[in-house]
């Protein structure tokens, strides 16, 4: 019998997701249907339950629920837990998994299809809410070496960097504290670019070779990126490889198979130019 699978979010007309799970599902071959689902913002977990009363077998899950779908899930992976945040619930008899998959993601993204090592770097986190939370630890987890959160409302990255001391040495603080110091890695979490809008960040934090990632995407470049490429920052990347590796990781748990993943990046790079 075909499985079942969905994104469900609000708004979900335009998720990507659909395209890459079935394309995943055609090149694995596996016998899924996936399919978008917009949930009204008051009924997420009867959406949810909906979906899983129909044999559905797993969910993606996006803005603005992630927070919700942690409290719904019965059991955590350690890193949805630390994160506190679920994008992938997986369904197994009574047993309700939320795991989180937008850490990995952005680690492939760099270190797999960038080539970039994120080992002994500087790397910069902007921004300090959801996004920025679930990508903690795994940027941790890669040993930089060091790791700093910015954030317009410095208490809110300082609050991160007590939370996460234990998992790695990490500073902290507004934009303009970082003045003068220089990295390697500069990835954008807030959600500055969704409005047009850029962070106050100081002239010159990028070093030499440096890589600017936006966790955002879309047609065109957005003002991080922009920013950064005026600063003769040589690597630009924005969120689409970490959008499909996330997914890919997502698959990987549902069908314990690891599907590939230039392909379809390349084709979604090449359809948002
Ligand atoms: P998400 O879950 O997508 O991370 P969020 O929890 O609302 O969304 O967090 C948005 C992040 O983007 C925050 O770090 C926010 O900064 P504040 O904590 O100071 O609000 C940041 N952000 C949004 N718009 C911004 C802008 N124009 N300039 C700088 N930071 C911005």
């Amino acid at each position: 019998m075909t499985d079942r699978y969905a994104v469900v979010g609000n708004p979900i007309a335009h998720s990507k997701s659909p395209l890459i799970h079935t394309t995943f599902a055609r090149q694995t071959q596996q016998d899924l249907r996936y399919e978008a689902i917009l949930a009204p913002l008051d009924s997420f977990i009867s959406t949810v339950e909906a979906f899983r009363q129909q044999d559905g077998k797993g969910m993606n899950v996006t803005v603005p629920f992630k927070l919700e779908a942690c409290r719904f899930a019965t059991e955590l992976t350690e890193r949805a837990s630390i994160a506190q945040a679920v994008n992938t619930l997986k369904f197994e008899s009574d047993t309700i998994l939320g795991d989180n998959t937008d850490g990995a993601g952005l680690v492939r993204d760099i270190t797999a299809n960038l080539s970039i090592p994120i080992a002994g770097k500087r790397a910069l986190l902007m921004g300090a809410g959801g996004a920025a939370r679930g990508v903690i630890l795994p940027l941790l987890q890669q040993q930089p070496a060091t790791l700093a959160i910015a954030n317009r409302t410095p208490q809110k990255a300082l609050d991160l960097q007590r939370q996460f001391s234990a998992y790695g040495r990490i500073s902290a603080g507004s934009y303009m504290d970082f003045a003068g110091t220089h990295f390697d890695i500069v990835i954008n979490a807030t959600a500055a670019s969704l409005n047009d809008g850029l962070p106050e960040l100081p002239d010159g934090i990028f070093a030499a070779g440096a890589l600017a990632y936006d966790m955002m995407y879309s047609k065109e470049p957005t003002r991080f990126l922009k920013y950064a490429a005026r600063q003769n920052v040589q690597y630009l990347a924005d969120g689409i490889g970490m959008l499909v590796e996330q997914a890919a990781e997502s698959f990987h748990l549902w069908r314990g198979i690891r599907p590939d993943t230039a392909t379809i990046i390349a084709q979604l790079k090449n359809s948002s130019n």
